[in-house]
């Protein structure tokens, strides 16, 4: 159920008394989501999947820049839930981010109404459960940001416009995954992929002559995977929020997470062709196949399932090198995208971040810097804003690994608000690794095999890298990126590998300022559930 709007509701006007300062212009947009569980067959086996208004995978959300979201979800699963927003920056307001070290989780029979702003943003994304391993079950769909009206976007309207989420899956539910892990072991491989949440017969339908854009993003929960179509290329045109150089590939590596918008142009003999999309670094590779089909099609798909990469690791190397922005097309703004000159604001810090695994007490950990994540009792920023002490200390983690031993701690780093950092993720392991962080977008400069130093700056993309959320680490290599710290905020860092963040692979960056100006961060919404030791509050003075 959607409607939009600027009239009608209760919700409404408390919204427009709340934010009439900064967003009474843009348009609200309402949705009213019910979580349940419900019976699937992503493998030919039934399985309890977690489902959003009876839907595996979720509903998108459609928005325009700038909109504001208003989605009601309510929690009919017997355990607490939230609903987090890949790629989606959540400006000024970390309170509704849908994290656990940020929004409070919503009990069973309950229901949170999240108020967000996709503020000057475009692009694709998705959303996604975020507690326990609810991610393992479904709960996920597609999230995309058009842009408003007079904002030329660099590439003619298509025909369609698909959400294509593909994603690694298991035969165990989400609650034998998390006992597994909670029991200290690790996850098996995977048992398929999905495509749109089918392992078979998922059908993208085109007519001759005509171009459609594909948004493409890995909901999976650990492999990389490649995507392509049997006798088509697809022209990459965005990269998660960032309008790239539009460059023909006959296949597209996507790493957990990460989310693509390619162009194809049904420019064949009118019959099915295969999508087709496989594990990458695996040892025992996994493919599914989908259908294009092209309208009065006939002819079911034949031939040779067309082959990909599988374990090369250079091939992925160039072509994350060659995914580049094309620095004269619009962003979410009219002004050109290369107009922010990145590569010449001085670095104000370099934080190096390096993965480790190793056992804790017997069990399975991971971690970061040494430290390896555990939740609080409350959610990192509301202890904030209460100024509730002993929740978690600020600067629990290092700045650069130590390779030492893994312990456990509630990681938060503290980073200053408006400043030009650095950030070197380091993998010494023989896994490709993927990194997330909440509520920005950064600039991918550069990444290569071995051990990062300071010279290897020299070799640093500063004049189109991409600009994204997402980003790969290929194994024994290293990436490093560049962020500006305009979003104050309590901001999730972590392995998108599902059972690494799990584990503890994640920590949170503590964007802060000392200005207590609504110019720089949103107090916290008068509708927060208040949890831990935050219950009982009051999100606004008595
Ligand atoms: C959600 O769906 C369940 C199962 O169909 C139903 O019992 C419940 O009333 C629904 N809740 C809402 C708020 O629609
Ligand atoms: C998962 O499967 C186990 C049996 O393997 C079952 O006991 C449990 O209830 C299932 N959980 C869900 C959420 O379906
Ligand atoms: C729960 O949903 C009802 C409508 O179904 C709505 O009136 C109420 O505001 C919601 N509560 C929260 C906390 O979002
Ligand atoms: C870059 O964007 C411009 C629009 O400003 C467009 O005309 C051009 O074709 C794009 N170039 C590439 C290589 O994508």
């Amino acid at each position: 159920m959607m409607a939009v709007g600027r009239s009608g509701g209760t919700i409404l006007l408390f919204c427009l008394s709340f934010f009439a300062a900064v967003t009474a212009e843009s348009p609200y947009r309402f949705f009213d989501w019910n979580v349940t569980y419900g019976d699937i067959y992503p493998l030919g086996v039934r399985q309890q999947g977690i489902l959003i208004n009876g839907q595996f995978p979720g509903p998108d959300i459609h928005s325009v820049t700038n909109d504001n979201l208003i989605i009601n979800v309510h929690n009919s699963l017997d355990e607490p839930f939230l609903i987090s927003w890949n790629g989606v920056q959540n400006r000024r307001n970390s309170y509704v981010d849908g994290m656990y070290g940020t929004t409070c989780p919503i009990p069973p029979r309950s229901n949170y109404t999240y108020i967000l702003q996709v503020k000057d943003q475009i692009g694709s994304f998705y959303y996604f459960p975020s507690l326990a391993f609810h991610k393992a079950a479904g709960g996920f769909g597609g999230i995309r940001i058009l842009s408003r009206p007079g904002i030329p976007v660099p590439f003619a309207d298509p025909a369609g416009d698909y959400t294509v989420l593909i994603g690694d899956w298991y035969k165990f539910n989400h609650t034998d995954l998390k006992s597994r892990l909670d029991r200290g072991r690790k996850l098996p491989s995977p048992d398929g992929i999905l495509i749109n949440g089918r392992s078979n017969g998922a059908t993208l339908n085109v007519e001759q002559g005509k171009t459609y854009r594909l948004r493409i993003s890995n909901v999976g929960l650990q492999d990389s995977l490649n995507f392509r179509i049997q006798n088509h290329r697809m022209k990459l045109v965005e990269v998660e929020g960032t309008h790239t150089l539009q460059t023909m590939f006959s296949s597209l590596d996507v790493h957990v997470g990460q989310s693509y918008s390619v162009l194809i142009t049904a420019d064949q003999s009118p019959r099915d062709y295969y999508v087709v999309v496989s594990s990458r670094f695996t040892d025992k590779i996994i493919t599914t196949t989908g259908v294009l089909r092209y309208s009065g099609s006939s002819t079911p798909a034949s031939g040779p399932i067309p082959g990909g990469p599988t374990i090369q690791v250079d091939w992925s190397l160039n072509q994350a090198r060659a995914i580049r922005t094309n620095l004269t097309a619009s962003g979410p703004r009219p002004n050109p995208q290369g107009s922010y000159h990145y590569g010449l604001i001085p670095l104000i810090r370099t934080i190096v971040f390096g993965s480790s695994a190793g056992q804790i007490n017997g069990k399975q950990r991971y971690g970061v810097n040494s430290v390896s994540f555990v939740p609080a009792d409350t959610p990192l920023k509301l202890a904030d804003f209460f100024k509730i002490s002993g929740v978690y200390k600020i600067n629990s983690i290092s700045d650069k690994p130590t390779y030492g031993g893994l312990y456990l701690d509630t990681s938060v780093l503290q980073v200053d608000y408006r400043t030009f950092i650095e950030i070197v993720f380091e993998n010494q392991e023989d896994i490709v690794q993927s990194y997330h962080l909440n509520g920005y977008s950064f600039w991918v400069v550069g990444m290569d095999g071995g051990q990062w130093k300071t010279g290897s700056r020299n070799g640093y993309n500063l004049r189109d890298a991409v600009s994204r959320s997402t980003v790969q680490v290929y194994p024994k290599s290293w990436t490093a990126i560049y962020i500006a710290l305009d979003n104050v905020g309590m901001w999730n860092l972590r392995s998108e590998f599902w059972a690494r963040q799990y584990l503890g692979q994640q920590l949170y960056l503590r964007v802060f300022t000392s200005s207590t100006s609504l110019r720089d961060e949103y107090p916290i919404p008068k509708n927060s559930r208040l949890c831990g030791r935050a219950r009982g509050r009051h999100t606004r003075p008595l």
